[in-house]
Formats: structure tokens, C-alpha cells, sequence
């Protein structure tokens, strides 16, 4: 008889649930009405006299357990059901997070200014819809400049004077009325014109560019610094400066850099020649300085820009300018970056 009843502590004591039916059949089994507890009790008057000490101490400790087993996985079950109702079910497995991947826009971005941040350049930023001095009048763009025109420029309807800026040399004007010399900044953004959209041009495309003012800044420190530039961004060192015109620049160049004849892709870009254009760049013109604050007769400057997007389609073989405002997660996953 006793050796039953101990049989029933160790099944009490290995019990578990898993859901409150379970731990309720539990207890209907060992302490309901007609459960094995009210059976064990029922026979404690057949016991003989010398076992009954024995018999119910050993009945008393199967009842203590079997109502302490009962009460604890109720109160766990109870728990891990309102739980549940809080966060879900909390013993499946997560769903796997999918990471996204950065815009070859940012990435390129990012790696210039990484670039740039090494050689002192800091960060500046100022607003896409710009008025007409910091765009044009502050950079020595005469009123007759055909930069201004109609064509190729968004001006906001209500007001003339404001229009969306089509280049980020609005930055360096605003950063120059603010700021003393030296300066070195480098000013990404979006910038637009009014083109027709096509995979080679769009409306709206990315800039960075770039300004050093300081006592004695020559044309060579430019040089140095475009060749830095290539080589850090491009693993390519060899560049060539042709003379041309920028109105807030004076001498004013375009940058190539000598992308190499190897592959059929380098034959199709560089259109045979090896040769990429990249950037515009110049001396800053004293007039520029002038407007903006700063005594052309005891600093210069040189200012460089160059196409975000451009870059980007150079360095990832990208066919199609309008690829980088679709928004197709096709082509977005390509991109991994760690910048
Ligand atoms: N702002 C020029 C452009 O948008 C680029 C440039 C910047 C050229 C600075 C010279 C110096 O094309």
C-alpha cells in the first residue's frame, strides 16, 4: 500500500504541463472527488493500526505535493498565456530581420567624405530650395549667364527669387558668408536641373563639392589634392586638367582621370580615349570671395564639384541613371557596404 502511494509521489514529482488542461486533468486525477487522494484516504480505515502513522504521513505528503505541482504550473501556465497575449508566443523561433543595404548614392557618398575627412575636409550642408544670391549673384553668375536660364533651372512659381538649387556651391557661398578662413569643406547634395530625363541625365542628380580657402593656396595644391582624390577613390592616379570655364572659378579646368583601355566596359566608357571626365574645378574667383566676406588680396581658394551619381554609375557599371531613383529592391539588394 505504501510502496502505491510513493509510486504516486514520484509521478507527482515528474508531472508537467504544458497547457492549463493539462494541469487542471492533473488535479481532477489526484485531488478531484473521486481522485486518487480521496481513495488513499478512504482506505486509511483498513490500514492495520501499526502502519497508520506511517500511511498518513506518507498520504499527507502526496496531497501537500500534488496541491504545491497544481498551484505552481497553474500560476506558470496563467503567466506564459498572458505573455503571449502581450508579445506573441514566445518559444517560437524569430523571424529572421531583414537587413538592408545602403543606396550606392550614400555609399559613394560616404566614401568620399571618408576620403576627403582625411586631409582635413569638413562636412557642410545648406538648403535645397536656395535663393538667387547664394546660387548664381554670390558665385558671379552674371544675370545674362545661360546657367540661369529658363531651361535649365526650377524656379519656384510664387516667388523669383527662389528657385531649387542646381549646384552645391550654394553651400560654399553660405559657408564662406559664415566662416573665417582656412577653410576646408566639402558639401554633398541633391541638386536640380530642368533636363529631360533619360539614362544618361535626369532631373535631379547628387553633387559634392568641394572649396579650400586659405593665405597662399595655389593651383598645384589643387592638383595634389584631385590626384589624392583619384587615387583613393578610384585606385587610379594619372589625370589630366583641361582648361575650360566656370564663372565662380578663375583659371577654371575640367578633371580627366586616365581610366585605363583593359576591358571591353573601359573601351565602351571612356569611348575609346582611356580617358573620363569627372569633375570641373578652378581657382575661386576673387569676386566670389569679395561677395562673400572674405579679402581677395590676402586669401585664395580652389573649388572642385563633381556628380555623385556619375560615380556611382562608373563605379558599380550601372547603365541606367533613372536605376538610382526607381526604387526597384532588385537592384537596390546588389549593394552591400560597411560605409
Ligand atoms: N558647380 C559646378 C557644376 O555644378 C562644378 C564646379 C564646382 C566647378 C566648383 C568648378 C568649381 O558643374
Amino acid at each position: 500500500m505504501i510502496e502505491k502511494i510513493k509510486e504516486h509521489i514520484e509521478e507527482v514529482e515528474r508531472f508537467n504541463a504544458h497547457t492549463l488542461e493539462e494541469a487542471e486533468n492533473f488535479r481532477i486525477k489526484y485531488l478531484g472527488k473521486k481522485g486518487v487522494l480521496n481513495d488513499l484516504f478512504a482506505a486509511f480505515k483498513d490500514v492495520p493500526n501499526e502502519q497508520k502513522k506511517e500511511y498518513g504521513q506518507t498520504i499527507n505528503r502526496l496531497k501537500n505535493l500534488a496541491q504545491d505541482r497544481v498551484q505552481e504550473l497553474k500560476e506558470r501556465l496563467a503567466d506564459a498565456k498572458a505573455d503571449e497575449k502581450r508579445y506573441g508566443d514566445l518559444s517560437r523561433p524569430g523571424y529572421p530581420i531583414e537587413i538592408g543595404s545602403r543606396h550606392p548614392i550614400s555609399i559613394v557618398k560616404n566614401q568620399i567624405i571618408d576620403i576627403f575627412s582625411r586631409i582635413g575636409f569638413n562636412v557642410s550642408e545648406g538648403p535645397e530650395i536656395e535663393d538667387d544670391w547664394h546660387n548664381f549673384t554670390a558665385l558671379n553668375l552674371p544675370e545674362y549667364h545661360p546657367a540661369r536660364d529658363m531651361q535649365d533651372t526650377f524656379f519656384v512659381q510664387t516667388n523669383p527669387d527662389m528657385l531649387l538649387r542646381t549646384h552645391t556651391s550654394s553651400v560654399q557661398a553660405r559657408y564662406m558668408e559664415n566662416n573665417k578662413p582656412p577653410i576646408r569643406t566639402i558639401s554633398p547634395g541633391r541638386v536640380y536641373r530642368n533636363e529631360a530625363i533619360s539614362a544618361r541625365s535626369h532631373c535631379f542628380f547628387h553633387q559634392v563639392e568641394g572649396l579650400y580657402v586659405d593665405k597662399g593656396v595655389s593651383f598645384a595644391d589643387l592638383k595634389q589634392t584631385l590626384q589624392y582624390f583619384t587615387s583613393e577613390m578610384f585606385g587610379k592616379s594619372k589625370i589630366r586638367l583641361r582648361p575650360s570655364y566656370f564663372p565662380f572659378t578663375e583659371p577654371s579646368a575640367e578633371v580627366d582621370v586616365y581610366w585605363g583601355l583593359e576591358t571591353e566596359t573601359d573601351y565602351r566608357m571612356t569611348k575609346g580615349t582611356g580617358w573620363l571626365e569627372i569633375m570641373g574645378c578652378g581657382m575661386v574667383d576673387p569676386n566670389v570671395l569679395q561677395n562673400c566676406g572674405i579679402d581677395p588680396n590676402e586669401y585664395s581658394g580652389y573649388a572642385f564639384g563633381m556628380g555623385i551619381d556619375r560615380i556611382a554609375l562608373l563605379q558599380y557599371q550601372i547603365s541606367d541613371i533613372r536605376m538610382l531613383s526607381e526604387n526597384d529592391l532588385r537592384f537596390l539588394q546588389q549593394f552591400k557596404a560597411s560605409f
